[in-house]
């Protein structure tokens, strides 16, 4: 363990390479598994519903969130294993939160993860119900398979964590937000707490719920999810700046389409340039403490996020 900012790197890139794709894989194989297991004896009205939702989420995308959830576990001394439960479960919020936004009534989006998004392909009312199954569907994975006492009273506060996170004071609020900004000029630190809102408490809640599954102290999860929040401000900030010149090929998603709704993005507040050096500034405030319980995974992770294309 060292807390100096540079950390003593034993893992090379190659390694850290497979060791994400191996994660991936162990994650689509389990998320595929849960829709199987729910399609199980129901009728073709829930069978189309479970696609419906496995449509988005088996397009993939990067998995951050997963991969954030189970190397939280490992940085603060747990198995990465006991992390799959809520790296499941946040793959899930994630893609229940993507299909929602995507809807008409929020940012009416054509393409997701590279496919026409939820709506498009199996209609707004089934895209509606897919995300609420989703949501539901990640707190009963989350509470599953508990073996005693002391994993039930992590999940349980898992749950706590992750549900706050995504809620009215979280994620569901930073996107009221979003939407009563649009066409509107909110001061730079009421776009910043929307950021932080709809994208950084997720991303932070990924660090504290695989650090709760880990079995770390609560002063440890605070500490872990104020970072990943600092991460998740700082994801959302680049996804603002691709939205302007990004290669959609490589994101699976259009560009121009926050300016097309006049949304109040990062590039509202800031010049292109300075929220560059927001990004910079916000990750290098998260890695030392990253650096500080010496876990390579998290600060390659964290450290992806600046210059990020995709
Ligand atoms: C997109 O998130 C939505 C935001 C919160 C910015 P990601 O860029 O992580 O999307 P996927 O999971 O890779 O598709
Ligand atoms: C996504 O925000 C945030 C949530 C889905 C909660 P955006 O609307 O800015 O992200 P993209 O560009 O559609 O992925
Ligand atoms: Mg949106
Ligand atoms: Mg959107």
């Amino acid at each position: 363990m060292t807390t100096n900012m540079t950390m003593m790197t034993t893992i090379s890139e190659a390694r850290l390479l497979e060791w994400r794709a191996r994660w991936i894989t162990a994650v689509n194989q389990a998320l595929s598994e849960a829709f199987s297991r729910q399609a199980e004896g129901q009728p073709p009205e829930v069978a189309n519903l479970l696609t419906a939702m496995n449509y988005t989420v088996e397009s993939g995308g990067k998995r951050l969130r997963a991969l954030l959830t189970l190397a939280a576990a490992e940085a603060v001394g747990g198995r990465e294993e006991l992390g799959l439960p809520g790296a499941l479960a946040v793959e899930m919020i994630h893609a229940y939160s993507l299909i929602h936004d995507d809807l008409p009534a929020l940012d009416n989006d054509e393409l997701r993860r590279g496919k026409p998004t939820c709506h498009l392909a199996y209609g707004e009312a089934t895209a509606i119900l897919a995300g609420d199954a989703l949501q539901s569907l990640a707190f009963e994975t989350l509470a599953s398979g508990v073996n005693g006492r002391d994993e039930a009273a992590q999940r349980l506060r898992a749950i706590n964590v992750l549900s706050r996170a995504i809620g009215p004071v979280g994620m569901v609020g930073g996107q009221a937000m979003d939407l009563a900004f649009e066409g509107a000029s909110p001061a730079k630190a009421q776009v910043l707490e929307m950021e932080g809102k709809k994208t950084g408490h997720l991303i932070g809640a990924c660090l504290a719920v695989g650090a709760t599954l880990g079995g770390a102290e609560p002063n440890t999860v605070d500490k872990l999810r104020e970072i990943g929040q600092l991460a998740g401000l700082a994801f959302q900030i680049t996804d603002d700046l691709l939205n302007v010149n990004g290669d959609p090929k490589l994101m699976g998603k259009n560009v121009g389409t926050d300016a097309q709704k006049a949304k109040a993005t990062i590039t509202a507040v800031l010049s292109q340039a300075e929220a560059t050096d927001m990004v910079k500034s916000l990750v290098g405030q998260a890695l030392p403490h990253i650096y500080g319980i010496g876990s390579e995974k998290l600060a390659w992770l964290i450290g992806s996020i600046v210059g990020r294309t995709s």
